[in-house]
Order: C-alpha cells, then sequence, then structure tokens
C-alpha cells in the first residue's frame, strides 16, 4: 500500500461542487487539506468528516476571495502557523449566463473579480513561497468555454480564456523554479454552478453533463503527471478538437446553439 502523503493541498471553493470532490479525493489519498469558501457551516461539515473518515488535518478557512486584502491575509495566516502549501487548487469561481448588456454591472465585474483577479492574487502569493522552496504544483480550473467564444457567456468565457492563457505561460515560466502549472478545463458538470449562474441546461448539456468525480480525477492525474492543461471527458475532447479543425463562424454557432438551445 502507498504510504499516505501527508503535504498540505489548499482547495479554494472546497464548500461545494469540485472543490469538495477534491477534498474527498486528496483526503483519500492521505493529505493533510486547507479549505477555503464562505459558507463556513459546509466547510465545517465537510471537516469533520474527513478527519473522522481518513485520519488527516484539516484546517477551515472562511474567505471570500472576492476581497483581495483578504487573499493576502489568508497566506499570510497560513504562514505564520508553518504551514506550506504543496499543492494549490484554485477553483473557486462563479458564471452568469444571460445577455451582456442586460445584466448589472455589478454583477458582471463581481465575476471578473472572482473568476479573473481573485484567481491572479491567489496564484501570486502562493506561487511566490514555491518559488523559495523550489517546489510545489498549481491547479487553475479553466473550462471547456475557454476554447471558443460564448454568446450569451460572453464575459464568463472571455474570463476562462484568460484563466487558461495564464495557467499555459505560467507552465513555462515557473518550471524552472520547480513549480508546474496545469490547467484543468471541464464541460458541463453536474455541480451547484449551473443554478448560481442562472444557466440554461439544453436536452444535450444534459446529455454530456459529466459527474463531478472523474473530472476530478483527470485533473489530479494531469497535475501529478506536470501537464500543461487537460480536458476531461471524450465528448469534451471532440469539442476541442471540432473547435480547431473548424471556421469560427461554423463552431461559434454550433456553441451557441448548445448552449443557449
Ligand atoms: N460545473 C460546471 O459545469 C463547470 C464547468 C467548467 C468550469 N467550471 C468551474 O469550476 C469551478 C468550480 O465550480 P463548481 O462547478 O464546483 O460550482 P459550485 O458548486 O457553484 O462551486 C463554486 C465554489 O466557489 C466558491 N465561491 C464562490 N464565490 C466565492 C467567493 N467570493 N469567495 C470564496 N469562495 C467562493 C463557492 O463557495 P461559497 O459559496 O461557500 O463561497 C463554491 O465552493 C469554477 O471555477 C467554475 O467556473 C464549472
Amino acid at each position: 500500500m502507498d504510504t499516505p502523503d501527508k503535504s498540505w493541498v489548499l482547495i479554494t471553493g472546497a464548500s461545494s461542487g469540485f472543490g469538495e470532490e477534491f477534498a474527498r479525493q486528496y483526503a483519500a489519498q492521505g493529505h493533510s487539506l486547507v479549505l477555503v469558501a464562505r459558507r463556513l457551516d459546509r466547510l465545517q461539515k465537510l471537516a469533520v468528516e474527513l478527519r473522522q473518515q481518513f485520519h488527516i488535518e484539516v484546517v477551515v478557512e472562511q474567505v471570500d476571495l472576492s476581497d483581495i486584502a483578504a487573499v493576502i491575509r489568508l497566506h499570510q495566516r497560513l504562514h505564520a502557523r508553518g504551514l506550506e502549501i504543496d499543492i494549490l487548487i484554485n477553483n473557486a469561481g462563479h458564471g452568469l449566463q444571460g445577455p451582456f448588456a442586460d445584466a448589472p454591472l455589478d454583477a458582471v465585474l463581481s465575476m471578473v473579480q472572482l473568476d479573473v483577479a481573485s484567481l491572479t492574487a491567489v496564484t501570486h502569493v502562493f506561487a511566490q513561497s514555491m518559488r523559495m522552496r523550489k517546489r510545489g504544483k498549481i491547479l487553475l480550473v479553466a473550462s471547456l468555454l475557454a476554447y471558443q467564444v460564448v454568446e450569451n457567456l460572453a464575459v464568463y468565457s472571455a474570463a476562462k480564456a484568460y484563466v487558461l492563457r495564464l495557467a499555459e505561460a505560467l507552465h513555462r515560466e515557473l518550471k524552472r523554479d520547480g513549480i508546474t502549472v496545469t490547467a484543468l478545463c471541464p464541460g458541463m458538470s453536474d455541480t451547484g454552478f449551473a443554478q448560481a449562474a442562472q444557466q440554461k441546461l439544453t436536452t444535450l448539456l444534459r446529455r454530456v453533463m459529466m459527474k463531478p468525480a472523474p473530472v476530478v480525477r483527470a485533473g489530479i492525474r494531469a497535475l501529478r503527471a506536470g501537464r500543461v492543461s487537460v480536458v476531461p471527458g471524450w465528448a469534451n475532447k471532440a469539442i476541442v478538437i471540432f473547435t480547431w479543425a473548424t471556421p469560427r463562424w461554423l463552431h461559434q454557432a454550433v456553441m451557441s446553439q448548445t448552449m443557449n438551445g
């Protein structure tokens, strides 16, 4: 049997969906965990369950990550406790579907703040500590939508394109410091995301929807292998190949129909 790896994993957005699943899979491997999100009750319940089941250390941090000062304080608090993060799962994110000009500006900007600014800040502060220790692994959760623009998901798909590009550039840049950076690009998956994003679930989307467990397994495997990015699931991989192989007018029209019905 493998010896449990007790190194620390920090997971943002651990109170539901992919984040909760990352916590379960890393706990099963014996890792120590820092769970971050806003809903403290959900984090605490998960922490109690994982400590009992896997006999691991779990630290719960209630943080609103859209506040960049709170991100910096989180990093300082963990550092002051001597708790060094070896694996960062930068997963917290929010979507918003609907016509761009109809959405309230503050809702649009708060999505950019969480999906772009906060993700960049979290990556920055923990990459600095990893660089000093000359080791670390970072996973950025992007999306299949990073590969193409989508009508009525304009800001979200643009934000996720940023995440994918950031991961690809940092993958090269941080390699010399002993740090690997990987982008996970899931397609439609069965988490709390669609509901929070007021996203329409078309018949086709329901058919290709994946469960969080295989998506997270693919992310952990790619991170461990030091890959630059991974698209989980054959249907999602086929969509990326279709995007590369066809002119923009065609794949953009097909994606719009798939996402909007
Ligand atoms: N599900 C999909 O179909 C899909 C597809 C592609 C990519 N993704 C990406 O996957 C990631 C995880 O989403 P999910 O599908 O697991 O959805 P989810 O179940 O809604 O989870 C989102 C997580 O982000 C946390 N979060 C949201 N705002 C936050 C804030 N201001 N500060 C701290 N934490 C915050 C939430 O926790 P609290 O509410 O407790 O703060 C929650 O734990 C996102 O980046 C999303 O864009 C999802």
